[in-house]
Parts: C-alpha cells; sequence; structure tokens
C-alpha cells in the first residue's frame, strides 16, 4: 500500500527553516518562517504565559476532557479580544482548533460541507498553506490581484476590479492584518470600499487574522475584521494566538462563525463540533487555557499586552533602521515602502534569483518570493542586509 504513495510538495517556508539550520556559516541570517526573534535570536516565552503556566500547574486539578468546542471561556475571551462587541455574542459560533491552521482548516470543511461549489478566492499573493488545504480538500479556488511589484503596496484598482466579478455565495480570504506574504495592508477607507463591492456582490468573508497587535496594535490590528464583522450576514473569522501569545507550539487558535441570525447559530455551533470530532476530537487545551488565563486576568493582561507593545515597536524600529540604512546607501527612496509595512513580512519584490544569490553570497535566508521576516533582524544585522541588497543590485 505505502509503496503506492506520490512524494507532496515540500513547504516552501518549512524546507527554508531545514536549510537554514543545516547552514554551518555563523554570519547566517533566518528571515524565513514567521516566528519573532529578540536580539539575541531568541524567541521567548512571553512573561504573562509563564506567570499563566504556573498558576495552571499550581491549580490545575484534572486533565480530563473539555468540550467539543474547547473552553467556552477561551471562545468568550477571544471573541471579545477580537470582535470587541462588534457583533451580537448570540450570532458567534466558536471551536478552539489546533492553530490559526487548523482554523483555516475548518473554516474550508465548513465551508465545503454548506457550499461545496463555492469558489474560494484568495490574494495573490497568500500565505502558501491557503492554497495548498483548498487543493488538498478539492475545493475551487480563484486568486485577486493584491500586491503592486512597482510600490510594493496594494495594486488596489487590479484588486476592486477583480474583487467586482465575484459571483454570489463564493468566498473572499482576507488577511484581517499584516497581510502575509506582502507586509502591505489595506487603509480604512480602502476597505470600506472593499466591504460595499463584496457585498454587493453577495460574497462571504472569511477572515483570516494571525497576526493581531504585530501591526498598528491591538485594537487597530482588529479594525478590519470588526468591520467586516459588522457589516456582513455571514462572515467566518480564523484567529491565531501562536504570534501574538507567542505559543507557536501549543497550537492555539479559533474559529469564529458568524450567522445572519441567532436562530441560525446552534446549527452552526452544532456542525462546527461536529468538525472537530471527525478531524481530531477534542482541540488542543494547554495553550487555549495560558490564553484565556491572561486574557481574564487585568493584571497579566496588561503585562502581556506590554510585552506585545514592545515586539511591534521593536519590529517598526527594525523597519525603519533598515529603510534609513538603504535611503542611505542607493540615495533614493526606493525602499522607503519598507517601513510602511505593518506586520512581520515585507516583500521585497526581488526575483527568485536574487533570492538564491542573496542565500548563496551572504547566507541570507528568505522565502524565494523574497518575504523577509523582519523579527528575524537585530540592529547588528540589518546593516549586513542592507548592504547584501544593495551589493545584489536589487
Ligand atoms: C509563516 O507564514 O511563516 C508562518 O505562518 C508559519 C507557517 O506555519 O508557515
Amino acid at each position: 500500500m505505502l509503496e503506492n504513495l506520490i512524494a507532496q510538495p515540500a513547504d516552501k517556508i518549512l524546507a527554508l527553516m531545514a536549510a537554514y539550520k543545516a547552514d554551518p556559516r555563523d554570519t547566517k541570517v533566518d528571515l524565513g518562517v514567521g516566528v519573532y526573534k529578540d536580539a539575541s535570536g531568541n524567541t521567548p516565552v512571553m512573561r504573562a504565559v509563564k506567570e499563566a503556566e504556573r498558576r495552571i500547574l499550581a491549580d490545575q486539578s484534572s486533565k480530563s476532557y473539555t468540550g467539543l468546542a474547547g473552553d467556552p471561556a477561551f471562545s468568550d475571551a477571544m471573541i471579545d479580544l477580537v470582535l470587541d462587541g462588534a457583533v451580537a455574542r448570540d450570532r458567534i459560533a466558536a471551536v478552539a482548533t489546533p492553530g490559526g491552521t487548523g482554523a483555516i482548516r475548518q473554516a474550508l470543511e465548513l465551508i465545503k460541507m454548506a457550499a461545496p461549489d463555492a469558489t474560494v478566492w484568495l490574494s495573490n499573493p497568500t500565505w502558501p498553506n491557503h492554497p495548498s488545504i483548498i487543493k488538498y480538500l478539492g475545493m475551487k479556488m480563484f486568486e485577486y490581484r493584491y500586491f503592486d511589484s512597482e510600490t510594493r503596496g496594494v495594486d488596489f484598482a487590479g484588486l476592486i476590479e477583480d474583487l467586482g466579478t465575484v459571483p454570489a455565495g463564493d468566498v473572499v480570504l482576507i488577511h484581517g492584518c499584516c497581510h502575509n506574504p506582502t507586509g502591505a495592508n489595506l487603509t480604512a477607507e480602502q476597505l470600506s470600499e472593499v466591504i460595499a463591492l463584496l457585498k454587493s456582490r453577495g460574497a462571504i468573508p472569511l477572515v483570516d487574522i494571525a497576526y493581531q497587535g504585530f501591526g498598528d496594535g491591538l485594537d487597530d490590528d482588529a479594525q478590519a475584521t470588526r468591520a467586516i464583522a459588522s457589516s456582513f450576514d455571514e462572515v467566518l473569522i480564523a484567529a491565531s494566538c501562536s504570534k501574538n501569545f507567542g505559543i507557536y507550539r501549543e497550537r492555539t487558535g479559533i474559529l469564529m462563525a458568524i450567522s445572519a441570525t441567532a436562530e441560525g447559530q446552534p446549527l452552526t455551533q452544532q456542525t462546527l463540533a461536529f468538525l472537530n470530532r471527525q478531524n481530531y476530537s477534542f482541540p488542543p487545551d494547554h495553550g487555549a487555557r495560558v490564553v484565556t488565563t491572561i486574557l481574564t486576568d487585568p493584571e497579566l493582561r496588561a503585562d502581556w499586552e506590554a510585552e506585545l507593545e514592545e515586539t511591534r515597536n521593536g519590529m517598526l524600529a527594525l523597519r525603519q533602521q533598515l529603510a534609513d540604512e538603504l535611503k542611505r546607501l542607493t540615495n533614493s527612496d526606493r525602499f522607503s515602502f519598507l517601513a510602511d509595512h505593518r506586520g512581520m513580512f515585507s516583500r521585497l519584490g526581488t526575483t527568485p534569483e536574487m533570492v538564491e544569490k542573496l542565500r548563496a553570497d551572504h547566507g541570507i535566508y528568505m522565502v524565494g518570493d523574497s518575504r523577509m521576516n523582519i523579527a528575524g533582524l537585530n540592529a547588528k544585522t540589518v546593516p549586513i542586509l542592507a548592504k547584501a541588497i544593495v551589493d545584489a543590485g536589487i
């Protein structure tokens, strides 16, 4: 049986992680996978997470099953963090999932059950695992223009033109904030236009929000998701706690599914619980419990928010330093987009050949589409990267 298997394509981001590990050069710089690193290259456990874990260790008296949807307190806390009352609670069904990827997977499975013929529209480019999972599930997908490779901003005219052709009932995947892989984001005015257009088309939004707190702040980063959630009858939202709580390996995420009415919610909730049962039964609890402990304790929450702000401001400072250094070296504003982008990533906008040259000549690892993880930099490696970019003739 197993000899019938066909080798599957390697995930580009994870393959890059392995290649970086295997590189013996001590000058190498990892700008690959989306993991936050501090100035010493460590991915720290956040203070509030450590304290929440200490409390859980001391107080938890049972490891028995929770519910198929996970702990309801986790859903309540996350719905509050992401939506902050933008939608009546009784319209929202929610399940805990293994990370944001689990939430995306469950959202797609839900779409497949409810609308097997729906096409899922993806921004071009998007996180590579989006099309990969859609293809794996045998669903239909289509791309809408998103990135302008000249300005390295959003190709808004192209986006509007493409989304203007979405048929009623199709699903449009929108990055809630900190677009992955480009770092280019819609303004509030542009988002309003997109919402009006998609409403007029009868489309259903699927929001992927994996970096809340990494762009302009916890609340600002949720504004697009809240505006979408309050504008449509039906919305799906996949949220991740991997990055903003720094609990990557705990696999902590949530899928929220907003029904048109409170009367529709129980059927959606029951279906989501069914999907959890089919795929992995009870979702992981530890990370979710850590998140709930932090979000429901004012002191822990304040400390978490403060550390998240330090992280965010650190990334913004690195962006600015890189843009300034490139301005100095090129005597131009060609790279000013790096300071305008938000979140963990920026797409440099160069060819795979140049990306390979940076890796071979300088040990700088970025994804083949020239996505850089800004958090992989520090004050010392920024000038090295800037010089390498200029030397390569990018
Ligand atoms: C990324 O885009 O690098 C992260 O979301 C990690 C992953 O799972 O790909």
